[in-house]
């Protein structure tokens, strides 16, 4: 029999101010093992990585024991040498380096030229492009990182993880930012290196993905192990059980509401490349989803229609409570809300408190008249509200929200725009990152407001939460409008349709 190289936790516990993240978590990995970690946001998950990955130190009584031998991984460094890399949840890559200075980034030294302060770049570059070759991946590796796409650029860090030689595997929420052949490729890739013998982690909201690629799975429950079992042996609504306890009912749009009067018409809306020529109606209380492939343009619309790419040509009318009529940019803003893709980027100030993010998105609401002073007190009130809607996890409103698990991070954002109460919240991604529960959660949310008249623009790549959320959906491919569809007409096929037929169109 082969040599295995097991991985032995035991008695994990970590203890924040105000949090105990883990406790005396213990569980084993073995070699050519897919080990899924699920929770919901805030079990734990990401803090058992950084564990792994030495970004953390245990409490005390932990014990991690590699191949028989205990070890102490006091850093990211250690952890490096002990075989164990990261592919991390929010894509990291140093987005000014060339592809192959990204792949190699970990030992630029073992590249020198000897006796001479120069690398060796012409062996280098054959290291990199050998090492992306593995993995199937034929990008050019003078290529500027920051203009891959997001699974070439984790395609680059895996290829940095295996050149140090990588034996442990940590994939937290990799596919949340794929396409979906992306993730297919992902898949074929972790596959291989399963079969190869490498010990891999894998952190992710979606199910399906769990059934897909794992062999076994540990559950998480604020900070505690709840379940462990081989895939084979469960089903999803026992996996549910395990990670929160109980069985879920999930969201589901009623009926498609009658048409009210129309609140926004879009007219030939045409950005710089994206979006070109598109024209929709959005009614009161309607939710409209937009449907598209990753690269299709989607976020451009949102962003070319609120002003934040320019806006080359088209017309905006909007009906304030009476008739349909021409704004601008600037003014049809502030009847909007936004929540945008990239939650780091710009969906949220990380080092401000949960109630100083709510609260941003109308500061007005909350300064003493006349002396524009804030009143703290009215702040963290209404912020306690909305996080106990979406059950935001955090110690309370006080906590700095770059120390909220990432799928909080993301019901923060939403509860900050909820609170703005604005006519039309247009909503790019909403429930990436967030567990099952709280999706439920956020969508019935979605529903309520609805039905108070608040309309709803969104884009999702899961097919299953846009036919759920959404009374019409259009269609966007290569930057156009490719078709519309109602809710009782949804099917996956119905939603391809315009996208195939573009696709064909622009081949020949
Ligand atoms: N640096 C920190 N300081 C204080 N609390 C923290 C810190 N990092 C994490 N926590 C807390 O530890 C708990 C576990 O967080 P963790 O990020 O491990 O969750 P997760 O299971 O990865 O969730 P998600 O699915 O949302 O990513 C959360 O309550 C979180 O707020
Ligand atoms: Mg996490």
């Amino acid at each position: 029999m082969e040599k295995k190289l097991p991985l032995q936790l035991n008695n994990i516990s970590m203890t924040f101010p105000g949090v105990k993240a883990l406790s005396n978590v213990t569980f084993s990995a073995n070699q050519g093992e897919v080990l899924g970690l699920v929770g919901v946001n805030g079990a734990g998950k990401s803090t058992m990585m950084n564990i792994l990955g030495g970004l953390l130190q245990p409490d005390e009584g932990a014990e991690i024991i590699i191949n028989g031998e205990t070890v102490n991984i006091k850093n990211p460094k250690a952890a490096e040498n002990l075989g164990i890399a990261f592919i991390q949840q929010e894509v990291a890559a140093f987005e000014t380096m060339n592809v192959y200075e990204n792949v190699l980034a970990s030992d630029f030294d073992k590249w020198r030229i000897k006796g001479s302060p120069f690398l060796n770049k012409k062996a280098m570059k054959e290291e990199a492009k050998k090492l992306l070759a593995t993995l199937d991946c034929h990008i050019d590796v003078d290529t500027p990182t920051h203009s891959l796409t997001v699974g070439e650029k984790q395609m680059v860090q895996i290829a940095r993880a295996l050149s140090q030689g990588g034996q442990i595997l940590l994939f937290d929420e990799p596919t949340a930012s794929l396409a979906d052949t992306e993730t297919q490729k992902l898949f074929e890739i972790i596959n291989n290196l399963r079969s190869q013998g490498y010990i891999i982690f894998y952190i992710s909201h979606y199910l399906d993905e769990i059934f897909e690629i794992c062999d076994r799975v540990v559950a998480l429950r604020d900070g505690q192990k709840t379940g462990e079992a081989p895939i084979s042996e469960i089903n999803k609504e026992k996996l549910v059980d395990m990670m929160i306890g109980h069985f879920l009912e999930t969201a589901k749009r009623k009926d498609a509401r009658d048409k009210a009067d129309v609140i926004l018409r879009a007219e030939n809306i045409t950005g710089v490349k994206f979006p070109k020529n598109i024209s929709f109606d959005l009614h009161k209380g309607e939710i409209l989803g937009v449907w598209g492939l990753l690269g299709s343009g989607r976020s451009e619309l949102f962003n070319t229609l609120l002003g934040f790419d320019k806006m080359v040509e088209g017309k905006i009318s909007f009906n304030q409570g009476g008739e349909l009529e021409e704004i601008s940019q600037k003014d049809f803003y502030k009847h909007v809300g936004y929540l945008t893709e990239g939650r780091h980027h710009n969906g949220v100030f990380l080092d401000m408190t949960i109630a100083e993010n709510i609260t941003s998105s109308d500061l007005e609401r909350f300064a003493s008249k006349g002396i524009g002073i804030l009143n703290n007190k009215k702040e963290k009130e209404e912020s306690r509200k909305y996080m106990k809607q979406v059950n935001v996890k955090a110690v309370d409103e006080n906590m700095i929200v770059s120390k909220l698990s990432g799928g909080n991070q993301q019901k923060v954002i939403i509860s900050k725009w909820m609170l703005k109460d604005p006519d039309i919240l247009f909503m790019d991604e909403p429930t990436k990152g967030v567990d099952v529960g709280a999706k439920a959660e956020i969508q019935n949310l979605i529903f309520d407001r609805s039905e108070e008249g608040v309309s709803f623009v969104v884009v999702s790549s899961e097919l299953e939460e846009i036919m759920n959320l959404c009374d019409r959906i259009i269609v966007i491919a290569e930057g156009k409008l490719v078709g519309e569809v109602n809710r009782d007409e949804f099917s996956k096929e119905a939603l391809m349709a315009g996208i195939v037929k573009q696709e064909e169109k622009v081949e020949n």
